[in-house]
């Protein structure tokens, strides 16, 4: 492995590093892989290459030298307080976040957590000056980031610059409110390729391009003119997961007997629901809680026959409208356990914290039902977790219209979580769906996640940027 001050001639660029500090066995501080889509997405690529990865050590104020974990090279940036205040915790969460997902909570605009954004985008993009051989690639991740593309090109027009865009881009009426429209386009339009999940999203992108800033749009192509004429291409890279560790653990006889143990601990109950989401209010947690809620106070489940588990790992706490969401959730959950329970059975097992990979897949096997009913989701790969996890070809996934994932698992159960009386009949459907069926509709899902994981994934979108490269 070159030394770390070496240049790479791949790097990504992400908020956060792909690891958390957490206290050891020993009581000492260790590094430990973090959990979360993006991180579970991009290990396996960046261990097949001699890669970079440059980002966020997830703590205010620490200055670190670069490091390697897991076979891959960290060159950690620093974020002070006040910059995780302003640059993370506001404009990127209270700022981009809410108006990326069509304003389900409204977005603040404030001028000096722009300023932030803009500071901190730019140290991310020298950091990735620093770190790219000649000629190199640079891959930049997600909405934390828009501005590094443009940023980086400058610094080094030798690049060749991919961005991925891991949430919804939304529609021009919503993106028009953004005070800062203008050079949030022109730091994206600094890459090579920009990717998005849906194409929806691509299109939603390359209108704001056209009617923003009067470029040429020609297919999935834009002719910049800034710094002499360039093309650029937006278009659709569906993201998926790394199915091999979950079709494992899903085979492995202890975590197999953990999903029995799990069944036993809830009161052997005839159905169980699963509902695995961080707590943001983009995931519809209190849609899917009041259609339950509303199936048990009509009598048409029975807490002795069914249970909601639901796991909502904690998030972005510090941000007023996540910590209001807790409050409503909380609230709603004592409610129907206080309505429902018996001493042997409980309504919903609530549960706020985060799991390691061998639980979680003891769930999936435990769950008859899986509930995804998010009001807005780049993705969701929650729901391709819990596909890849049934080879018994048993489980129904109810999936909300409004993921990503919903354009790909056309077998899944559609929902609307809007409409409380839909969502209801769907988990009716769910709960009462034949074995046959399940396993028909789950044969399907099955293929096409397994067929499209994530190296498929990162495959296409390098492939589409080696093409950039060549095209130049
Ligand atoms: C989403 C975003 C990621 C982000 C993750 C966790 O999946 O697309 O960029 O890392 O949420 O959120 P956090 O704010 O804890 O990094």
């Amino acid at each position: 492995m070159p030394s770390s001050n070496s240049p790479s001639s791949f790097v990504i660029v992400a908020n956060r590093l792909p690891v958390d500090r957490v206290p050891g066995p020993g009581g000492e501080e260790i590094w430990r892989r973090s959990p979360g889509g993006l991180v579970a997405a991009l290990e396996p690529v960046m261990q097949a290459v001699d890669g970079a990865w440059v980002g966020w050590a997830g703590q205010p104020g620490m200055e670190l030298a670069p490091f390697s974990e897991d076979g891959i090279r960290l060159l950690p940036v620093p974020l002070s307080a006040q910059e995780v205040q302003e640059y993370y915790e506001g404009f990127a969460n209270d700022t981009i976040w809410p108006l990326y997902h069509d304003v389900i909570s409204p977005p603040q605009f404030h001028r000096e957590w722009w300023e932030a954004y803009v500071r901190v985008n730019r140290r991310f993009a020298e950091r990735a000056a620093v770190a790219a051989a000649e000629g190199g690639t640079v891959w930049v991740h997600d909405y934390q980031l828009q501005l590094v593309p443009a940023m980086l090109r400058e610094l080094r027009p030798d690049l060749t610059i991919g961005y991925f865009h891991h949430i919804p881009f939304p529609a021009h009426g919503l993106y028009a409110q953004l005070p800062w429209r203008n050079q949030v386009l022109e730091g994206l339009l600094g890459a090579d390729v920009v990717g998005f999940q849906r194409a929806q999203d691509a299109t939603n992108f390359l209108a704001a391009v056209k009617r923003r800033l009067r470029l040429e749009v020609k297919g999935s192509s834009v002719t910049v003119t800034h710094g002499g004429p360039r093309t650029v291409t937006a278009r659709a890279f569906p993201i998926s997961i790394d199915t091999t560790p979950y079709v494992e653990l899903a085979a492995r006889p202890d975590v197999r007997a953990r999903a029995a143990e799990i069944r036993e601990g809830l009161g052997n109950p005839r159905r169980i629901l699963l509902g695995v989401d961080r707590l943001d209010y983009t995931k519809g947690i209190g849609h899917r809680i009041k259609a339950f809620g509303e199936l048990l106070d009509q009598g048409r489940l029975r807490v002795e026959d069914v249970t909601l588990v639901q796991v909502a790992s904690p998030s972005r706490e510090r941000v007023d409208a996540y910590a209001q969401l807790r409050d409503e959730i909380e609230l709603s959950v004592a409610r129907i356990n206080g309505d429902h329970d018996t001493v042997e059975h409980t309504a919903i097992r609530y549960l706020h914290q985060g799991y390691p990979r061998e639980e979680m897949v003891a769930l999936y096997l435990a769950a008859d039902v899986m509930l995804v009913t998010a009001l807005r989701d780049g993705m969701n790969l929650v729901a391709k977790e819990y596909v890849a996890t049934r080879g018994d070809q048993r489980g129904v996934l109810v999936l909300s219209e409004f993921t990503g994932a919903a354009d790909e698992l056309r077998q899944a159960v559609l929902v609307n979580p809007h409409d409380i009386e839909g969502l209801k009949d769907a988990i009716m459907q769910a709960v009462e769906m034949p074995a046959r069926e399940q396993s028909r509709r789950m044969r399907s899902l099955r293929r096409r996640v397994l067929d499209n994981d994530v190296n498929a994934w990162s495959r296409t979108f390098l492939a589409a940027l080696e093409q950039a490269r060549n095209d130049r």
